[in-house]
C-alpha cells in the first residue's frame, strides 16, 4: 500500500467514524490542545474529559494557569494521578511567559525543549492545534503501525522505535494534517484495540500484515514485565477532638510530590514506637486506638500496601521539624488530596455516618 494510499484510507474514515466533539477539538489552540495532551498522556478520554472541563473553565488561559496557586492547580488534578504531570505544566507555563513572552511556541524545537514534552507530544500539539506537519508516535499510533508491518517486539524498544518513527512519518500527508493525526489516534483507540480489534470495520485490513497473518493477538509484544517490588508503609490517621483529620504537604519530588496527603511512618512499628514517631517527626503527642484495614496502591514502579492506623491527638509539642506544612483537615473541603488517601477518608466518613 502507498503512503498515499494508506493516508486516503484513514482520511476517508475519519470523515465517517472520527471524533470530532471532543472538548479540546473545539475553539483549538496550542495551550488548549497542549493541556488535553498532557491529560491524555496516561488517562483514558472518558475520564479526562470531566477533568479538563473543570480545569479550562478555572484556567482559561495560559497567562491564568501561570499566575495560579500549584496547590490549586494541583487541586484540579487530584484522581488524575502522576502528578509530576500537574507540576511541570504549572512550570511550563510561568516559563512561556518568561521567555516566549506569553505566546506559546511554534516550532518543534522549542516545543518539544518544554518540561514533561517529549517528541510525539510535540507533534501532537503542531498538528491538532495549527494543522502544521508534525508525525506523532502515542500508545495508540504504535499499535497501528506495529500490526500493519508486523513488527515483532516491544513498541518502547528504541530499534522498534526508530523503524515506527520511520513509518510514521512516512504516511503522514501532505495536508489534512489536524484531521490525520487524530484519525490515527481514534483508530487505535475505537477500531485497532489491544485486546479486541475490530478488523473488520478497518480502512487499511487488506494490507495489515497482522490482520491478514491472524497474528493481531500477538501484535504489538507487550512490555517485558518485570516483578514489581512492594513496600508496606504505615498510613497515620490522626484524630483531634474537633474531628479534624492531621494532613502534611509531601515534598515536592518522588510519589504525590506537593500534594496533601496523611503522615506515614515505616512498617513495622509496634504501637509505642509509632506513637514514638509522631512525637519525634510531627510533634504531636498521640494515643493509639484502632487499627484499620489494610490497602494497596500500584504506581508504575512499585506496590504500596498502606496500613492505617487510628491515633487520637493529644496535644501539639513546640515544632522544631523540618515540614513542607502540616493542617487539621475539616470535612469539607477543596484540597487535592491523592485518589487512594481521598477514598479512604471518604469511606471512613462514610462509616461514621452508619
Ligand atoms: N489521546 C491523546 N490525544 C488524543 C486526542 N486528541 N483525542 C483522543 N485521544 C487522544
Amino acid at each position: 500500500m502507498s503512503p498515499i494510499h494508506f493516508s486516503q484510507s484513514i482520511l476517508e474514515w475519519f470523515d465517517d467514524n472520527g471524533r470530532k466533539n471532543l472538548p479540546w477539538q473545539l475553539n483549538k489552540s496550542p495551550y488548549r490542545v497542549w493541556v488535553s495532551e498532557i491529560m491524555l498522556q496516561q488517562t483514558q478520554v472518558t475520564t479526562v474529559i470531566g477533568y479538563y472541563n473543570r480545569f479550562m473553565v478555572r484556567f482559561t488561559s495560559l497567562q491564568c494557569l501561570a499566575e495560579a496557586d500549584e496547590d490549586e492547580v494541583l487541586g484540579y488534578w487530584a484522581g488524575l494521578g502522576y502528578y509530576a504531570r500537574a507540576r511541570n505544566l504549572h512550570k511550563t507555563a510561568k516559563l512561556i511567559i518568561s521567555e516566549h513572552q506569553g505566546q506559546f511556541p511554534t516550532t518543534h524545537t522549542e516545543i518539544e525543549a518544554l518540561p514533561g514534552i517529549g517528541r510525539s507530544t510535540a507533534g501532537a500539539i503542531l498538528s491538532l492545534s495549527l494543522n502544521t506537519r508534525s508525525p506523532i508516535l502515542d500508545g495508540n499510533v504504535k499499535r497501528v503501525l506495529a500490526r500493519f508491518h508486523g513488527i515483532e517486539g516491544w513498541t518502547g524498544h528504541p530499534s522498534i522505535a526508530k523503524e515506527l518513527w520511520y513509518w510514521a512519518e512516512l504516511y503522514t500527508p501532505q495536508d489534512r494534517f489536524t484531521d490525520y493525526t487524530q484519525a490515527m489516534m481514534d483508530l487505535g483507540a475505537t477500531l485497532c484495540t489491544r485486546s479486541k480489534p475490530n478488523c473488520l470495520q478497518c480502512p487499511i485490513k487488506a494490507s495489515c500484515r497482522a490482520y491478514i497473518e491472524h497474528r493481531t493477538k500477538a501484535l504489538p509484544f507487550p512490555k517485558p514485565k518485570k516483578t514489581l517490588p512492594v513496600k508496606h508503609r504505615w498510613l497515620l490517621h490522626i484524630e483531634n477532638n474537633k474531628h479534624e483529620v492531621f494532613i502534611e504537604k509531601r515534598p515536592p519530588s518522588g510519589i504525590w510530590g506537593s500534594l496533601w496527603s496523611l503522615p506515614e511512618a515505616p512498617y513495622p512499628l509496634d504501637d509505642y514506637e509509632i506513637v514514638h514517631y509522631c512525637r519525634e517527626h510531627l510533634s504531636l503527642e498521640c494515643s493509639v486506638s484502632t487499627h484499620g484495614t489494610s490497602f494497596k496502591h500500584t504506581f508504575s514502579h512499585y506496590h504500596l500496601i498502606l496500613h492505617p492506623i487510628k491515633l487520637t491527638y493529644e496535644s501539639s509539642l513546640p515544632t522544631i521539624k523540618e515540614s513542607f506544612g502540616s493542617m487539621w483537615l475539616k470535612g469539607n473541603h477543596e484540597l487535592g488530596l491523592p485518589a487512594p488517601i481521598r477514598i479512604y477518608i471518604d469511606t471512613i466518613e462514610e462509616e461514621k455516618k452508619v
